[in-house]
């Protein structure tokens, strides 16, 4: 997860609003582009995943769902409810995962991977030649998950999350043809 900005932003941005939605085969799970107003589910989940605190404040998704050009959130949703979320910002010819996050009871039965999948496939209609993302070290399931769908490690990036000084683990998957 990439760690969030460090500065207070303009809260009143333009929301992206590219259309897209997706009934899955069994058409229990609907991915759809994420709208401000599903923000606080979005924050509820965080909380549930981090010790009862959201990483990732109301701003920081304001402004993240304010790229109109470069950058797309999915959430992924059960019976209507929203259940999982995975952020995307394009950098040149890369495209950076910000942020992926099951809730719970959902995890595990393969929702994250869609979203991945969802995410490549973003990436290479934006003729980009990577998906990348930071991880925390200690997190050995979501590295398993990445490096089983492609992902390796590039580098490492010391002290990076600014709550508790843990390395992150710089992940890169190419995409190739
Ligand atoms: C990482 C995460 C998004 C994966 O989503 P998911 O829907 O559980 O993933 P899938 O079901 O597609 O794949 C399961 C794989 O993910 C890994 N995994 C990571 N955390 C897991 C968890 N809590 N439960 C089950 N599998 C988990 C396992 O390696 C598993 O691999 P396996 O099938 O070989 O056993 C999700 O577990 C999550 O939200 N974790 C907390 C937030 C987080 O760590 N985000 C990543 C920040 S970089």
């Amino acid at each position: 997860m990439w760690k969030g900005y460090n500065f207070f932003i303009n809260e009143e941005m333009p929301l992206q609003q590219i259309p897209v939605s997706q009934h899955l085969p069994d058409d229990q799970f609907v991915i759809d582009d994420v709208k401000l107003m599903d923000v606080p589910m979005l924050q509820h989940i965080l909380k549930q995943l981090y010790d009862g605190r959201s990483p990732w404040s109301y701003t920081i998704f304001l402004l993240e769902l304010s790229r109109k050009d470069n950058g797309r959130y999915l959430k992924i949703s059960f019976e209507g409810v929203v259940v999982g979320f995975i952020g995307i910002r394009i950098e040149r010819a890369d495209a950076h995962i910000t942020n992926i996050a099951i809730t719970p009871t959902f995890q595990g039965r393969g929702l994250g991977t869609l979203l991945l999948k969802k995410a490549e496939e973003y990436a290479r209609n934006n003729d980009c030649i990577s998906l990348s993302l930071e991880v925390k070290r200690s997190n050995k399931g979501a590295i398993r998950l990445y490096q089983r769908l492609g992902f390796e490690i590039k580098g490492l990036k010391k002290e990076y999350y600014k709550e508790d000084l843990e390395d992150a683990l710089d992940m890169i998957y190419w995409l190739g043809e």
